[in-house]
């Protein structure tokens, strides 16, 4: 048996998805992992158990259902504040996902805290969750948006970060890895230079939190976005982390329920963190699904996680040479060691969708489209590409059928052009 797949050997067996069992689809290969990860039944189970046998509102009532709720709720939220070594689960804020994390640090810290002629750092690389948010408050605001470009090999241009960076930059807000080049970012080198000028860093880690561990202090960040469902977890659920004191200075997001202290009929004042920024019911069991796929994430271990994703991504490299015609975007794996496991590709006059379509006949899952970049695929002059993404349960055998059918429906449809 091929050693590389060891990993993936064990953990298959925790997705009713990949376990032979399975009787909704047979032989599919889901090598989309970038745009969703698959769930293990032990997070499906801490879900149903919750909606179960504990389901209740949180911080709500004296019953015990809802005490029992309310201990798991923040359960995970210690679980989540661990995982990136926060310093208190004050500081983490749930959301309904990455994007509602952004937005509110844009709403709350972007409005009271920036003015005209300000100064928002990003790049060609980043996601529309990064980059909407931020055009919406420079719009607001006056704010000037500057772009850091992309080396000839795809990586982040830290020479072009340096010369844009002034004494008017208030942030910069970046992905740690990005879901179509795959590319990560030198986030450390970035922070050290931001800070000096004044300036506040954002980290989209949307990417990479499954795949590397990832410790704010060394970051040396002052807020992060994370997904759940990128995670292992379900959907429905992100979250924010940012430095207490900058989370105390900054004004509510949503108003509502749950966020409040004490209402009059024209002033409220607000809850302590992070509660501040939680209104209405928040996506309980969703959370405590999140805190069930951290746990499930660390028992597997980021490092064991990171080494078989690495080998795999080689892997996969190698294999994509033998496959005519097609163009990756993104530095190769000898290029850059820690990039994702993930190869976007286009082949000249194919449609990305055409050989999606076709690997789909083939019971294969890839994504193709701009994969929420028109910017970076503008750049690129490219409407849209193909992605083939991995985790620690993809194989070799996997990355074999995919590459080999990957060869029939270019050549299929070549030949038709
Ligand atoms: N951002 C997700 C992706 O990369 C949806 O596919």
């Amino acid at each position: 048996m091929n050693k590389l797949n060891n990993l993936a050997n064990i953990t298959r067996k925790d997705f009713p998805l990949f376990s032979s069992q399975r009787d909704v689809v047979s032989n599919l290969i889901y090598l989309d992992h970038a745009a969703t990860s698959q769930k293990p039944i032990q997070v499906i189970k801490k879900l149903s158990n919750y909606y179960k046998y504990e389901n209740a509102n949180v911080h709500r009532g004296a019953h015990q259902l809802s005490a029992k709720a309310t201990e798991e709720f923040e359960q995970a939220r210690k679980i989540t504040s661990e995982f990136i070594n926060a310093k208190s689960s004050k500081e983490i804020i749930f959301t309904r996902n990455a994007t509602e994390a952004i937005n509110l640090v844009a709403y709350s810290w972007g409005n009271s805290e920036l003015k005209e002629d300000d100064e928002i750092i990003l790049s060609l690389m980043e996601h529309h969750s990064n980059l909407v948010p931020w055009q919406l408050l420079a719009k607001r605001k006056g704010c000037k948006l500057r772009y850091i470009g992309i080396t000839d090999e795809g990586l982040l241009d830290f020479d072009d970060f340096c010369n844009q960076i002034n004494d008017r930059t208030k942030l910069v807000s970046l992905l740690h890895i990005s879901n179509t080049l795959g590319t990560c970012n030198p986030i450390q080198k970035i922070s050290k230079i931001a800070h000096d000028y004044g300036a506040l860093v954002l980290l989209d880690a949307c990417q990479s939190l499954a795949h590397q561990s990832i410790d704010i202090d060394s970051l040396n960040i002052d807020f992060l976005a994370g997904s759940s469902h990128k995670i292992c977890g379900p959907t429905g659920c992100g979250f924010l982390w940012a430095h207490e004191n900058i989370l105390e200075s900054m004004p509510p997001f949503l108003g509502g329920g749950e966020m409040i202290q004490d209402v009059s009929l024209f002033e409220s004042s607000w809850s302590d963190l992070p509660f501040k920024f939680e209104a209405g019911t928040p996506a309980i069991g969703e959370a405590i699904g999140m805190g069930a796929a951290i746990n499930y994430l660390q028992s597997i271990g980021l490092n064991n996680i990171q080494m078989h994703e690495r080998e795999m991504t080689k892997y996969l490299f190698n294999q994509l040479q033998d496959v005519k015609g097609i163009n990756i975007l993104g530095p190769s794996p000898e290029k850059q060691e820690n990039r994702a496991a993930l190869a976007t590709f286009y082949v000249k006059n194919i449609h990305s969708n055409d050989i999606a379509e076709l690997l789909d006949s083939k019971n294969i899952c890839i994504r193709s489209g701009h994969h929420c970049c028109q910017p970076l695929h503008k750049y690129y002059k490219l409407t849209s590409s193909a992605r083939v993404s991995l985790s620690f349960t993809s194989t070799t055998d996997e990355i074999d059928l995919f590459v080999e059918e990957l060869k029939s429906a270019i050549n299929f449809l070549k030949s038709n052009s």
